[in-house]
């Protein structure tokens, strides 16, 4: 969602900016804008689209000048255009904000303000923000300090706001409520920003600031203080994140270096919870064996991709720990009657740590007093903050639109903590908990050997991109998969995709199946009757004539008998065949993307960071 840079220092902030905004396009945005200092003024330059557009405008009218304040919209309300573009000003042209979030009071404001006297010029809730200051300064307010802390303490909603004052020239105002912004202190500059990815190039230290906190950025000087306008004190963080984790090194898109990554972050998501005698440790976890001996039901809450590793999560739990598992969508949960009771474990799975959704939901499970888990991918986000422990997955920054490295590292986080829980509940033994392990350490192997396979995974979307449609079917730890896999083709090849639990088959989807159709079956080996299930759901798309492409396992044949076209994985224990098959859909998915010529890291209205409700 909507993109925040700022910078207040010696340099000309414009590259800076334009820099900083390229950095944050991956969160998705429909138009972007500028607001710099020149010499005793103030000029903002805004474009609807791509950056490029931004790049192109100030080629040919160049701006310099510092500080300055950057912003990517994803538009909420008003459509993409020059006059919802941020920065928006106040009716004197004086003060331009930048914001992410929503101001859920402004009809209110605006209504207020324009009886006041003051124009709006767009459909934006956050122009009421400048007028309102614009308004408090009117009113009698000390300095900008002063009205921007009133004028905040009117606005109820989300922000995350950058704010530039023409009156004062060496300043970048902050402030932040429910919208990720953090501070990035440099070398006799200073910088604002939505994730620490669009300034690491810049800074070393950071401070993650609060809900309801403002900052008051000089190039030499930060100043946190509360809305009350008391001084808070920020021990700054230092960034462990080297500044090559954000580029493409050397892959055609971001998505391709991810998927490559996976092997090296589940290994290394091993190496650091497995020790020397196969024994799964959590200590970063921090709940003790007897709390999970008491434990009597875990909820588990996330969205989209991080859902379907819910449900991974919900059904290896189940089945290794012997507990009641629910899971919800963060966008449900709270709007049903759940039953929260103080002994379940929450658990809120998020890439970013940022979604709106998951993170009420958290809020919610607080308030009911139960304890909160967060597997999360980013240090520092609000999802982290707001809870009692965090499982890190340890991906480094995804940055493609379309998960998948933090996909795999939160089914590795929830096979690890299974295993750990089983064992503290004494529903496996040491010897099955070995077993376990050393399926899962041959996990990063066979998804390299997947990777290699990618030429003929290729092939076979190249054959059946450009259809309407497309179904995808799995069952037990699979189902997740299918939906995942289906998640993924739709998302950035833009070709309708269902998935489906095999055996729902029956019950409407198979209306849909005709000799165009290609059905996705995820049918790798298991030691029940599961499989014996899964070939009859193919027998079944056989019978009419649907394209079969199958999952399965290396040298299947009977498999191979049914399938138009196969993708042969590794074999591997059941339980953790999602962690490899869904790398098969990842590369199908986006070879489908590819053959069908869209804009895979950042696909058409998604935003990577959903950051409103
Ligand atoms: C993943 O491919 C999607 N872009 C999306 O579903 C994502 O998983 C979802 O928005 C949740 O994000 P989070 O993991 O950052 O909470």
């Amino acid at each position: 969602m909507c993109g925040i840079v700022g910078y207040v220092g010696q340099k000309d902030a414009v590259p800076l900016l334009m820099d900083g905004l390229k950095r944050l396009e991956y969160r998705g945005y429909d138009s972007a804008g500028i607001a710099v200092h020149t010499a005793g003024d103030m000029a903002t330059r805004i474009c609807v689209g791509r950056l490029s557009e931004l790049e192109d405008s100030l080629e040919k009218r160049p701006l310099q000048g510092r500080p300055g304040i950057g912003h990517t919209r994803w538009a909420t309300h008003g459509e993409p255009s020059e006059k919802n573009s941020h920065p928006h000003l106040d009716g004197s042209g004086r003060i331009a904000v930048v914001h992410n979030g929503i101001i859920e009071n402004y009809q209110d404001l605006r209504n207020e303000l324009e009886a006041a006297g003051h124009t709006f010029l767009s459909d934006t809730d956050t122009e009421v923000i400048p007028h309102l200051i614009e308004q408090e300064l009117a009113g009698g307010a000390e300095d900008f300090e002063a009205a921007l802390l009133r004028a905040l303490r009117r606005a109820r909603g989300a922000y995350a706001l950058g704010i530039l004052f023409k009156d004062d020239p060496d300043t970048v105002y902050a402030a932040r409520l429910g919208s990720p912004l953090i501070v990035g202190l440099g070398q006799n500059e200073n910088y604002i920003a939505s994730d620490v990815p669009a300034i690491l190039k810049h800074i070393r230290q950071v401070i993650y600031l609060n809900d309801g906190e403002i900052a008051v950025l000089k190039q030499d000087q930060v100043l946190v203080k509360d809305l009350d306008g008391r001084a808070v004190h920020h021990e700054p963080k230092t960034v462990d994140m080297a500044p090559e984790a954000t580029e493409r090194a050397g892959f055609e898109t971001f998505m391709l270096k991810e998927m490559h990554e996976q092997p090296r972050v589940l290994r290394s998501l091993l190496e650091k919870h497995v020790s020397g005698h196969a024994r799964v440790q959590l200590p970063e976890v921090g709940f003790s064996e007897d709390y999970f001996q008491i434990l009597r039901r875990i909820m588990i809450v996330s969205c989209g991709t991080a859902y379907h590793a819910a449900m991974y999560g919900k059904f290896l739990m189940e089945h290794l720990t012997g507990l009641a598992v629910e899971t919800d969508l963060g966008s449900e949960f709270r709007y049903r009657s759940p039953r929260i009771e103080r002994d379940t474990l929450f658990i809120a799975v998020s890439q970013s740590g940022e979604t709106a959704d998951t993170l009420a939901s958290l809020r919610l499970a607080r308030l009911k007093k139960c304890k909160v888990l967060s597997i999360c991918n980013v240090p520092g986000s609000s999802l982290v903050r707001d809870s009692d422990s965090v499982m890190f997955t340890d991906a480094g920054p995804e940055i493609g639109v379309a998960s998948t490295k933090a996909y795999t590292a939160q089914l590795m986080a929830f096979a690890l903590l299974s295993i750990h829980i089983g064992r503290a509940r004494d529903e496996i033994t040491e010897e099955q908990e070995k077993e376990l392990v050393a399926a899962l350490e041959g996990i990063p192997d066979a998804i390299h050997y997947m990777l290699e396979r990618a030429d003929h995974i290729r092939a076979i979307a190249d054959k059946h991109h450009d259809g309407p449609s497309a179904l995808y079917l799995g069952r037990r730890f699979n189902y997740p998969t299918a939906l995942e896999g289906a998640l993924k083709n739709k998302e950035i090849s833009y070709q309708h995709a269902e998935g489906y639990a095999a055996g729902e088959m029956k019950h409407g989807p198979i209306a849909l199946i005709n000799e165009y159709l290609p059905v996705v079956c995820i049918c790798t080996r298991t030691e029940d009757e599961v499989y014996d299930k899964m070939i009859s759901n193919m027998k079944e798309v056989e019978a009419r004539h649907g394209r079969i492409i199958a999952i399965a396992t290396d040298g299947d044949k009977q498999v191979a008998s049914i399938a138009e076209d196969i993708i042969y994985v590794p074999e591997t224990r059941e339980e953790f065949s999602p962690l490899i098959n869904v790398v098969a859909l990842q590369l199908l998915a986006y070879y489908a993307a590819h053959a069908r010529g869209t804009d895979i890291d950042k696909p058409r209205n998604l935003a990577k960071s959903v950051t409103v409700e």
